[in-house]
């Protein structure tokens, strides 16, 4: 890392006294910058760099503050220069330009930055520092003149399923900033823990916040029980509101927004546990829902959302609204009551209403509703914000209607999927966003239209935390995949190019790694599945098989072809290259068109432990002239234990001489209730 970056400091600075033409060095920053005009000449960084501003007040002080604790973030020391003529680096407030935006003016001797408000600062600053640590002490004259494309560029993390400590959080913030992120989404409340002091609840902080159980995983599987805080096997926390404060005067001091989650009407076990009353059974442990038949339930969100408005200065209050599971509401007397006098017609619009009043109750203290896309259910609350996981269909339907969206689609922002070869990744869903999938995104693509684009706000990661236990395991997942996500909040598409991010991401990988945080070595990724990039050509390619059963219609693959289509499945068992079939043996017949000799069958299975999907007991392999009457070749047993949580691919072969027009694979469900089956291709030799 530091030999490259030496060799590129020569570099530049040989390109620099050249007149390099603009476009043929990197500034390395990330997000990538809008404009860049390199100059003629060079500035040398000092040890000390003499600044000076003409911020006042609070962005005064937050600025001064910064530059003293920033020596992990830039190559030099700060100090106030004695006189504004004497200052190597002017940060001045400028009339022009939009929210946010900045422009960087390196000479040889001077930097200036200029911006329409502190946070423009603040982000020309940042630009410095990348640039500085991509080119080393002399830093290439250059003009950068860079803006947001999106006001919104956010990351979620979950801290309801693992709880982090306050310090985790605000070393996740200093990178946000780094990279132009300003909203941290806050998922506070969950089933697995409430992690939030509210004085008039008290016990959800002595019991709804701990549980006999270290991991989610023993949570979810255990029972979902919780504890006394002063039980001896109490596992959990939560933020004191005093941690709060820290947290978000500390954030805002790096020009990030915090939004507090706090979940409703579903993934609410905790409270419900802890106070019955507010669930459809009125016990605990039987719902997950609150009940929107009973007041009380109303009473308990508004006096909760009562001291988190006090906390947090935030527009957006995030209301959740995701995954109810609403089955308590369809029986419930108290929900049926609501529901006839309300002229509710079903649980979605009992939902609906759920939010409706919550909307305005925030609305009535000045704040605006957030929730995950499920609120557009039983129609959308009139001042909501949508934030789209399940795709962009539900924020595109929003900002259609007229309401602001947050993309957030889990196809390209889920920082809890796998990223890379499962083998070498920590257990987790067996789902995938590489770094290039997190990059390829588009928000806001013009083919929706003007009317349609002006209501997206931004894009957002997110960080559920079921299979993630500990800090380090979190940042490998965040980081270097938010990145991707800061540059498709930031730059606009015309400046993106995926080669060259990666360039800049794997020296920015060395510069985390360097500064002791954890990130994936994205050096080191394996990339896509080696098997799906070739494409397969041998005796069953292209010919006809006969299911039995069909595969499940949610996972179809390429329909009828696809096993002999010469295409093998990627990581992702929702590829479309992967067909799946729910509780059942398989068996698949491949005609070969005539008899004729065959040496070899093989086809993959894979196993993803959290979506159920299984290796097969065993596999048989048989052969047939007339398609009916078939001669065992051989069964090959399953060596994948059920307890393996890795997502694995195995591959299960014959081998011999043999001859037949028909060859059969034949899987064998593993006993396991539920579970799933998946294969890609059959490959006959
Ligand atoms: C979500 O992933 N349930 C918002
Ligand atoms: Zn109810």
């Amino acid at each position: 890392m530091k030999l490259r970056t030496s060799i590129f400091a020569a570099a530049a600075a040989l390109f620099a006294a050249c007149g390099t033409p603009s476009g043929e060095l990197s500034t390395g920053i990330i997000p990538a910058p809008d404009s860049v005009a390199w100059g003629e000449g060079a500035f040398r960084m000092p040890e000390t760099l003499a600044w000076t501003t003409d911020l006042a007040g609070q962005e005064l002080s937050d600025l001064a503050a910064w530059t003293e604790r920033a020596g992990d973030f830039f190559p030099a020391a700060f100090a106030p220069a004695a006189s504004p003529d004497e200052a190597a680096l002017e940060l001045r407030l400028a009339a022009q330009g939009t929210p946010e935006s900045y422009v960087l003016d390196v000479a040889r001797g001077r930097i200036t930055i200029t911006a329409p408000d502190a946070a423009g600062l603040f982000y020309g600053l940042q630009s410095l520092a990348q640039l500085a640590g991509h080119h080393g002490r002399r830093i290439p004259a250059v003009r950068i003149a860079d803006a947001p494309r999106f006001p919104y560029r956010g990351f979620m993390l979950d801290v309801s399923r693992h709880f982090r400590p306050k310090e985790f959080v605000e070393r996740q913030l200093d990178l946000m900033a780094r990279y132009k992120l300003n909203r941290f989404h806050w998922h506070l409340t969950d089933g697995a823990g409430w992690r939030i002091e509210i004085e008039r609840y008290p016990e959800l902080t002595d019991f709804a916040a701990w549980r006999p159980y270290p991991n989610w995983e023993g949570w979810q599987f255990g029972g979902k029980r919780y504890c006394h805080r002063d039980d001896p096997a109490a596992e959990g926390g939560y933020y004191t509101k005093d941690e709060i404060r820290e947290v978000i005067e500390y954030a805002r001091a790096l020009h990030i927004t915090v939004i507090p989650e706090i979940e409703m009407p579903g993934h609410s076990e905790e409270v419900l546990a802890t106070y019955p009353a507010l669930s459809c059974s009125g016990k605990p442990y039987v719902d997950s829902d609150f009940c929107p038949g009973r007041e009380e339930t109303f009473e308990f969100l508004e006096n909760v959302l009562a001291e988190v408005i006090e906390l947090f200065p935030s527009e957006y209050i995030h209301i959740g609204g995701d995954e109810a599971s609403k089955t308590g509401w369809k029986t419930c007397p108290r929900c049926r009551e609501r529901m006839r006098r309300e002229g509710l017609r079903d649980v979605d619009e009992l939902q609906s209403y759920l939010v409706h009043r919550i909307e305005g109750y925030l609305n009535g203290k000045g704040r605006s509703l957030l929730g995950w896309d499920e609120i557009l259910q039983g129609g959308l609350a009139p001042n909501a914000t949508v934030m789209s996981w399940r795709g962009a269909e539900g924020g595109i339907a929003a900002a259609r209607a007229g309401h602001h969206a947050v993309m957030t689609p889990n196809s390209h922002c889920y920082l809890d999927y796998c990223q890379d070869d499962p083998s070498s990744e920590p257990p987790a869903a067996p789902a995938f966003v590489t770094l290039e999938q997190a990059y390829r995104h588009d928000p806001a693509p013009d083919s929706l239209g003007a009317d349609v684009t002006k209501m997206i706000l931004g894009v957002q990661g997110n960080l559920w935390c079921e299979h993630i236990p500990t800090g380090e395991h979190a940042e490998r997942m965040i980081w270097p995949r938010l990145m991707a996500i800061a540059e498709v909040g930031w730059s606009r598409p015309e400046r993106m190019d995926y080669a060259d991010f990666h360039g800049r991401v794997l020296d920015a990988v060395g510069w985390l790694q360097e500064r002791g945080y954890h990130p994936f070595d994205q050096k080191n990724a394996v990339g896509p599945r080696p098997e799906s990039l070739d494409t397969v050509a041998c005796l069953s390619t292209g010919r006809p098989v006969i299911y039995r059963p069909k595969y499940s219609p949610s996972y179809a693959a390429a329909g009828d072809g696809s096993l002999t289509d010469g295409l093998r499945g990627g990581w992702n068992y929702g590829d479309r290259r992967w067909q799946g079939w729910l509780n059942t043996d398989v068996e698949l017949v491949v005609d070969l068109g005539e008899r004729q000799p065959v040496r070899r069958i093989a086809a993959d299975f894979m196993q993803g432990f959290y979506a159920d999907i299984w290796m097969p007991r065993a596999v048989e392999f048989a052969v047939s002239d007339d398609g009916e009457r078939f001669g065992p070749l051989t069964t090959v047993e399953n060596e994948v234990p059920f307890e393996y949580k890795r997502n694995c691919y195995r591959e299960f072969a014959w081998q011999g001489e043999a001859e037949g027009r028909y060859v059969r694979v034949k899987a064998l469900r593993n006993g396991r209730q539920g579970g799933w089956i998946f294969t890609d291709e059959i490959r006959v030799e």
